[in-house]
């Protein structure tokens, strides 16, 4: 198995039942920010965000309503864009590709980087036939702006309406949403770049091989050409897994540091997808990657919150076009780690309890961690989480902390019907 960095990818996981899942009640959470406490029901300031050429309000994304689950912690970060400045590491990365794919295919891969992240239920799931079943879609994993519309998943989102649009070469660069669990590498807001590039019957033809080998073919010759782009000479290995949206399914790992590392997502688009595109004729092939994982790797970037600071001692260290100048960390303050026993609920889920957490302590909180579990006689089941608080720009009072930890407590307990011990 490589090594799985920085919020690898859920689709690699065939349809699961939802029923094995818990906590799928819809769960509204109205998170705090750290410096504007609200209650709920108490009006906020309303700020209005940019999205792909339209404004839109905070009201019509944060909704008091069963069917959204979107926080503030997360609105906050929309139009954010960090794969857009040249400057940031991520900005550096997506360059990098652009630049292999302007290289050896001039004019040919046409580039979309803002497009909007509020996008249907239809073009994040259906389009690219995730299943009606599959734990992606649940509310614990996806935030919901109403049951219709969601905050991209993956930048997969846009491969239909790109195709129906004719495009037939194309790379999508975005940040994408998900709900999951806190530590130094996830984080619930990433950034990803997919890549589609469509075949004529001539093209396979004229090599005398079918359609889906020609495709696979050439998008691994695509793809390994990236790696070492991005890598240098490294060994490379091609690993057989399951999408949805690609069958034949492959995952590329280099042999990096020391260890296989995951790097993409890739294979030959599924059939269905071009046929409901009216291109019946065709074959293509997909990858999407994330653009974290790997920058994380190529800067040596220890923790995916530093993406978000605007600290000089981490912004000034990158400039355009300087792919992998390896971060040096400034000073590291210590961590505070605190304890929290409940016994849980049915509805529970860690998801929630992180965004519950992230929803008060913001970036401050580095780590949420399950260090004991166990069930009594009665059937009631106890968790203790450990949360470790830890600034990267400061060293953070006790004071601070206990007043963090003791507002986590009283939310914990109001909105996520645990019983505190
Ligand atoms: N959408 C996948 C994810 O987020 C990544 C991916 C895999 C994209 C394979 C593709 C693909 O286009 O062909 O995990």
């Amino acid at each position: 198995m490589a090594t799985t960095l920085a919020n690898s990818t859920i689709f690699c996981k065939p349809a699961l039942s939802l029923l094995r899942r818990r906590g799928l009640a819809c769960l509204h959470f109205s998170a705090d920010k750290l410096q504007s406490p609200k209650k709920r029901g108490r009006p906020v300031t309303a700020s209005v965000v940019e999205l792909g050429g339209v404004r839109i309000a905070r009201e019509e994304i944060v909704k008091d309503d069963p069917t959204n689950n979107v926080p503030d912690s997360i609105f906050s970060k929309l139009g954010m864009q960090l794969h857009r400045r040249d400057e940031h590491p991520l900005g550096i990365l997506r360059n990098a590709i652009y630049e292999y794919f302007d290289t050896n295919y001039p004019n040919r891969f046409v580039k979309f980087d803002n497009l909007c992240p509020i996008v249907s239920v239809k073009a994040n799931f259906d389009d690219v036939l995730v299943p009606a079943d599959h734990v992606s879609r649940s509310y614990n994993d996806t935030y919901y702006v109403d049951s219709q519309t969601v905050l991209r998943c993956h930048t997969s989102a846009h491969q239909a309406e790109l195709l129906r649009e004719g495009h037939t070469h194309f790379l999508v660069a975005g940040d994408v949403y998900r709900r999951d669990s806190i530590d130094s590498t996830h984080y619930p807001v990433f950034h990803q770049m997919e890549g589609v590039r469509v075949f004529n019957p001539a093209d396979w033809k004229e090599v005398g091989i079918d359609g889906t080998a020609y495709a696979a073919k050439d998008l691994k010759h695509c793809l390994q050409g990236l790696a070492c782009h991005l890598f240098g000479d490294v060994e490379m290995r091609w690993v057989d897994t399951y999408f949805p949206f690609t069958n034949p399914s492959f995952e590329l790992e280099i042999f990096f540091k020391d260890e296989w590392l995951e790097v993409l997502g890739c294979g030959v688009m599924e059939q269905e997808i071009l046929k409901r595109s009216g291109r019946i004729d065709n074959v293509a092939w997909a990858f999407g990657l994330g653009l974290e994982r790997l920058a994380m790797v190529l800067f040596d970037i220890p923790d995916i919150r530093l993406f978000w600071t605007t600290d000089e001692r981490f912004t000034s260290q990158f400039s355009e076009g300087q792919l992998g100048v390896k971060f040096k960390p400034f000073s590291k303050f210590p961590p505070c780690y605190k304890d929290m026993s409940f016994w849980i609920s049915d509805s529970f889920t860690e998801n929630n309890l992180c965004e519950v957490v992230r929803g008060i302590a913001g970036d401050l909180v580095e780590e949420v961690k399950l260090i004991d579990n166990f069930t009594n006689k009665k059937g009631m089941t106890s968790h203790c989480y450990r949360i470790a608080y830890r600034s990267m720009e400061r060293s953070l009072t006790d004071e601070e902390i206990n007043d963090l930890q003791w507002k986590v407590r009283e939310e914990v307990e109001g909105k996520l019907k645990v019983v505190l011990r």
